[in-house]
C-alpha cells in the first residue's frame, strides 16, 4: 500500500465524505485492520461512531480511562498492543482479536475521539501503522461532532 496516496485519498474522502468514508477506506484497504472504529469524546465518554468490521461491538459507550481505548483517550497517546490477552485493561469485544491499536484524535490539543482497530494477528500493528494512522487521526479531527 502506497501510504502517501492512501493519505491524500483519506484527505479528500474526510472532507467530502465524512468519518464513515475513512473507516471504509481504512478497513477495505489494509488486510490487518479486520476492524475499523471511531469512538467520539463526549464528556467522560467515549461513544462508538462509525466502524466497519465482521461484527458490532457492545462497547458502544466506554468510560474515558477504561480500557485500551480509555487509556488512550486519557493520555492522549497512542497504545499499541501485541497481545490483547496478556493487557489487564482490556475490553474484550471479538473473539478473534490478538492485537489493537488506539490512536487518539486531537483538536485544539483536546481529545476528541480516538481510532480504534483490532488485528486478527498478534504484533498486527507497527510503527508504520502508528504514524500513518496519527496522520489520519489529524485529517479526521475536524470532524468530531461539536467542533465546528
Ligand atoms: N478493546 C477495546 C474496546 C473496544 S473494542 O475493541 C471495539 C478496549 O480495550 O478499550
Amino acid at each position: 500500500m502506497d501510504l502517501a496516496r492512501a493519505r491524500q485519498e483519506i484527505r479528500a474522502l474526510a472532507h467530502y465524505q465524512g468519518a464513515y468514508a475513512v473507516v471504509e477506506y481504512l478497513h477495505d484497504h489494509f488486510p490487518h485492520y479486520s476492524w475499523v472504529g471511531i469512538y467520539w469524546v463526549d464528556g467522560q465518554d467515549l461513544i462508538l461512531g462509525p466502524w466497519k468490521g465482521p461484527q458490532a461491538t457492545e462497547h458502544t459507550r466506554i468510560p474515558v480511562g477504561k480500557g485500551v481505548c480509555g487509556a488512550a483517550a486519557q493520555s492522549g497517546r497512542t497504545e499499541i498492543v501485541g497481545d490483547v490477552s496478556q493487557d489487564p485493561r482490556y475490553l474484550a469485544c471479538f473473539p478473534d482479536t490478538r492485537s489493537e491499536i488506539v490512536v487518539p484524535i486531537i483538536a485544539d490539543g483536546r481529545v476528541v475521539g480516538e481510532i480504534d482497530i483490532d488485528g486478527t494477528e498478534f504484533n498486527a500493528f507497527s510503527e508504520t501503522d502508528r504514524g500513518f494512522l496519527e496522520d489520519v487521526a489529524r485529517l479526521l479531527a475536524t470532524l468530531a461532532p461539536g467542533i465546528l
